[in-house]
């Protein structure tokens, strides 16, 4: 025989060599889920491992997370009912404790690289992203609020705004609207090819923000949609994103692909709660070996094309590589 591939497979060294990708701290964002109070850390029942933190304890995490060398941070609102309202009007109230948190997050560590959701779904009392008239949601109002909301994470010091409500033109509006307020360094990164997908599932137990009536399909890409990605991958480019995001990761991995080759910006993928929670609970099961299959999972979205990844896997990761 002349051609044998098992040859490049024979001992771990010769592997190692030839192997093509592979994952690092470096590649990783860490979502968070931040509760309002003091000396509070919940673990969210659907997601074991993973915890809602008061401001104080998630500041101790996030030093915890820097000394295992992840250095960026995606922070996300959990709300309580009595705060939201139809316009989301918490969203920007500088005195929120989001913003409040955020601030304190890049005074203690200025060198993190803190990311921030914008959408309106934690604030909104129809826990939809958009604005709702008559069960509908309405496009042009939204952008307005999330204009808002955007200025007031920008002026708390997120390096990294991700908006992930999928309204049309909305990268455009939020970076028209931070440059002209002098926040030229704030990044956009684009929830751009954003599924109306059922493994969300456990980031809205998390947050408390399912909707209230409906679905997301008027906003978030049908399942059934590859080609579409790249008219809202296009627009964002056009409208200044800096780095183009898909989510579910795994389910799309065609999509990264499909990003990555057709785009120059970074692709990102976030890998979403239900993944997260489809490999604990097998695991907690003793059905697969949860170290193992979190490795794989991470390594096939690096391959698929995303240099970044968004993952509640990322701590372990870290600690697994320490
Ligand atoms: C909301 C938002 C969602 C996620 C991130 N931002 C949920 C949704 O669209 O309903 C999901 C993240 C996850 O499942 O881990 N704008």
């Amino acid at each position: 025989m002349l051609r044998r591939p098992r040859r490049n497979r024979k001992s771990e060294a010769v592997r190692n060599l030839v192997e093509e990708n592979s994952v690092s701290v470096n590649d990783l964002i860490f979502p968070l889920f931040l509760i309002d109070g003091v000396n509070k850390k919940v673990e969210v029942g659907s997601m074991p491992g993973i915890y809602r933190f008061s401001q104080d304890l998630m500041l101790k995490e996030i030093e915890e997370c820097m000394k295992l060398g992840i250095m960026a941070f995606d922070v996300f609102p959990a709300y309580p009912e009595s705060l939201k309202t139809a316009t989301a009007s918490e969203s920007w109230n500088p005195e929120t404790f989001y913003l409040k948190a955020l601030r304190e997050i890049k005074k203690q560590f200025p060198e993190v690289c803190l990311m921030s959701d914008v959408a309106m779904d934690p604030y909104s009392s129809d826990g939809h992203d958009g604005l709702v008239k008559n069960g509908k949601i309405l496009n042009d109002e939204t952008l307005e609020i999330l204009g808002r909301m955007s200025l007031a994470q920008a002026e708390a010091g997120v390096d990294i705004l991700g908006p992930s409500d999928m309204m049309d033109g909305r990268v455009g509006h939020i970076r028209r609207l931070l440059d002209e307020s002098g926040f030229t360094d704030t990044s956009i990164m684009s929830y751009t090819a954003k599924y109306a997908s059922a493994f969300y599932g456990p980031f809205r137990d998390a947050l408390d923000s399912a909707p209230k009536f409906g679905d997301k399909k008027t906003y978030q890409m049908n399942p059934a949609n590859a080609r579409e990605a790249l008219i809202e991958a296009d627009l964002d480019a056009e409208e200044g994103a800096d780095f183009l995001m898909v989510k579910p990761a795994l389910s799309y991995l065609d999509i990264i692909k499909l990003l990555g080759d057709h785009s120059p910006l970074p692709i990102a993928a976030y890998n979403v709660s239900g993944e997260y929670s489809m490999v604990k609970a097998a695991a907690a099961n003793g059905w697969l070996n949860s170290e193992r299959a979190m490795l794989e999972i991470l390594l096939s979205i690096k391959r698929s094309g995303a240099k970044i990844i968004l993952s509640y896997f990322a701590k372990e990761f870290a600690l697994l590589k320490k």
